[in-house]
């Protein structure tokens, strides 16, 4: 695998589990005094972020620190972007001071194969568009692993803003390629006009969904995106779709809550829902980190034949990058 632009670059089971393994072992370097080994001492990383991140910019320099990678950061709002430089301008500006990976977050979907086209690098998708977030998919996956033990023959609902989500476009396909049945529930307006080749359920009725699923996942209304009005109101939505206090009372006693974050607490999920013990927010970020040192561990490292732990020793001494 030379990027990983959407999760299909990943070859199906077999490649996400390869994914898990690796980042099981940097869960443990991730829980050491000093989290931080030498893996991708001399490789450079740099960032492209044509769209507003907080976790996934901060968790992918997180993981390149922890792998002592050396970081650059490219910010658009204040560079060349605003000057009018083209996006294969841009990224060929910055292979040429000497990178091995760019990780790109960009409005349109396509920007991250279209780059990759262009430069020698590894490209990562960090969410290009509605197209995908493989990334998400990943931390999301091994999440759910890490309580589960397997996805296998486990029910997933994905509620929400579906159609303009490339969360759930990346979830899709890896919770069922590790053998999970998945259902969607939206109003009719806020799913993708077809479905066709989805591996999915369709409801539009999450009070007669709750109790059948082992995990449900909720979506942002994502408004940036919306160019026409898809929703009566916020208040309805929340009425027929929200994860409410009461809601929770329908779910098994063992199912979990997940969402990628942002969250906008009070519209898809109630403000208290999302700090019950069932809610898996905060271990999605906290994996997110080491997903992320074994995506470019995979891609920068040891090459993908890699199954076994690097065994990766602390580093002594000043940290670099
Ligand atoms: C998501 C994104 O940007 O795709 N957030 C994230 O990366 N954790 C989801 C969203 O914006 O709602």
């Amino acid at each position: 695998m030379k990027h990983l632009l959407g999760i299909e670059d990943l070859g199906g089971a077999e490649g996400i589990d390869e994914v898990m393994r690796l980042t099981d072992s940097f869960v443990e370097v991730s829980g050491r005094n000093i989290p931080r080994v030498p893996a991708l001492r001399g490789k450079t990383v740099a960032w492209l972020f044509y769209e507003d991140s907080t976790r996934t910019r901060l968790s992918f320099e997180t993981a390149a620190k922890r792998l002592t990678a050396d970081t650059m950061n490219f910010s658009v709002s204040s560079s060349s972007v605003k000057k009018g430089e083209s996006l294969r301008d841009t990224a060929r500006t910055i292979e040429a001071m000497g990178i091995d990976a760019i990780v790109v977050r960009h409005a349109s979907a396509g920007a991250p194969h279209r780059i990759s086209r262009w430069v020698d690098a590894a490209v990562i998708n960090a969410g290009d568009g509605w197209h995908q977030h493989p990334t998400q998919a990943l931390l999301d996956t091994y999440s759910l692993r890490q309580r589960w033990g397997s996805l296998d023959g486990r029910h997933i609902a994905i509620v929400g803003d579906i159609k303009h989500s490339r969360v759930a476009r990346s979830d899709v396909w890896a919770f069922t390629a590790m053998g999970a049945e998945v259902t969607l529930v939206a109003p009719p307006t806020l799913l993708p006009p077809s479905l066709e080749g989805w591996p999915v359920k369709v409801s539009h009725d999450l009070d007669a969904v709750l109790p059948t699923v082992d995990a449900i996942y909720l979506l942002r209304m994502q408004r940036e995106r919306m160019t026409e009005a898809l929703l009566p109101s916020l208040r309805e939505y929340t009425a027929c779709f929200g994860l409410t206090a009461r809601r929770v009372d329908a779910l098994r006693d063992d199912a979990l809550v997940l969402h990628p974050g942002p969250m906008n607490r009070g519209v898809e999920i109630a403000a208290e829902v999302a700090d019950l013990p069932r809610s898996l927010i905060l271990d999605q970020v906290r994996n997110g980190v080491a997903v992320r040192m074994a995506v470019l561990y995979l891609l920068l490292g040891a090459g993908s034949d890699l199954v076994a732990a690097p065994a990766p020793e602390p580093l002594e001494g000043t940290p670099r990058g």
